[in-house]
């Protein structure tokens, strides 16, 4: 186990599901909450990409992650997953709606598959999962605490990820209309607005281009002067899912290293794209997310 701000019991008990927990920051959260004592599900589409990771995650603690191919647009398949976690394990403690789809590309050229495509997996997606979770809390009288991992766009908008930017500002509406409605529940609902922390694949659709000067990731252009770790992520992350502060509801928290409040929005730059460069651009997300499909199995 690594050094740790928390009790390694800080999770004892919980049983937390991480949707899109076979890559990215779900699969980097994921090692940390079981060091801390939770059990955990972990969602994606990919069976195989899934079972890694639950290896990797569960290596501190063998048998404490489990994992289940489902994808979060089909809400039958949530549905019945989540009733299947509950038969087979038992209550789920937490939900971190952490699915997401997302490229850039220039507005005008977006068809509407792809609006759709992005959206129904950020909103929908959060909304089928937190719902299916949260009618079985308040039938069973359980509280939960449910997170989300949004961006800093859903103040701000972002140019060039139109839908993304679309959906998860509906999920940060999600998040505070939630916190009201099921607060008599012991229902807590936030959300965390993560800047750059890198990743294999949102690098790479962070840096779309060779002009280094364009992407997402420069470290000198948030004041902090680095981008954020899975660490800092976890450590936010696991004080929200753990029993440390349940008066904390309806936030969406920033944890950007001051970015968002240096502006200006994180694409912004891109405006000076040419359109060789945004050809460029589609090919090689759209090779990106082909290549990972390749390793889907549904
Ligand atoms: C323009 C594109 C495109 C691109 C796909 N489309 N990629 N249009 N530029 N780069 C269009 C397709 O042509 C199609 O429309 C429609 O989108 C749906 O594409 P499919 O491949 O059929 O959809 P699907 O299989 O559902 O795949 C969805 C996906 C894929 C979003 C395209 O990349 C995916 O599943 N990603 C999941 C992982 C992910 O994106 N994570 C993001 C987290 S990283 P037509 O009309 O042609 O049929 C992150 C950090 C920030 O969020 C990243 C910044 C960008």
């Amino acid at each position: 186990m690594t050094d740790t701000a928390f009790s390694p019991t800080l999770l004892s008990g919980k049983r937390i599901l991480i949707t899109g927990g076979g890559t990215g920051l779900g699969r980097g959260v994921a090692r940390y909450l079981v060091e801390h004592g939770a059990e955990v599900h972990l969602w994606g589409r990919r069976a195989a990409v899934l079972a890694e990771a639950a290896a990797e995650a569960s290596a501190s603690r063998p048998g404490s992650v489990f994992h289940h191919t489902v994808d979060v647009r089909d809400y039958e398949n949530v549905d019945a997953t989540v009733g299947r976690i509950w038969s087979e394990h038992g209550p789920l403690t937490g939900v971190l709606n952490n699915a997401a789809a997302n490229f850039i590309a220039q507005t005008k050229d977006l068809s509407p598959r792809a609006f759709q495509a992005i959206t129904s997996t950020v909103m929908n997606g959060s909304f089928h999962t937190t719902h299916a979770v949260g009618k079985r809390w308040i039938a069973e009288g359980l509280p939960g605490s449910v997170l989300s991992t949004l961006t800093t766009w859903v103040w701000t908008g972002s140019a060039y990820v139109v839908p993304s930017a679309m959906a998860k500002a509906a999920v940060h509406s999600m998040t505070m209309s939630l916190a009201v409605e099921w607060a008599k529940y012991g229902i807590r609902v936030n959300a965390l607005a993560p800047g750059p922390i890198p990743t294999d694949y949102a690098w790479e659709m962070l840096n779309p281009t060779d002009k280094s000067s364009v992407g997402a990731t420069q470290a000198d252009q948030i004041p902090a002067g680095r981008t954020g770790t899975i660490e800092e992520l976890a450590n936010l992350t696991m004080f929200l899912l753990s029993d440390a502060c349940d008066y904390l509801t309806g936030q969406t928290i920033a944890m950007d290293g001051g970015q968002m409040l240096a502006g200006p929005g994180t694409f912004a730059g891109l405006s000076n794209l040419t359109d060789a460069d945004w050809a460029q651009i589609r090919d090689s997300s759209k090779a990106a997310s082909e290549s990972s499909k390749a390793e889907r199995t549904v």
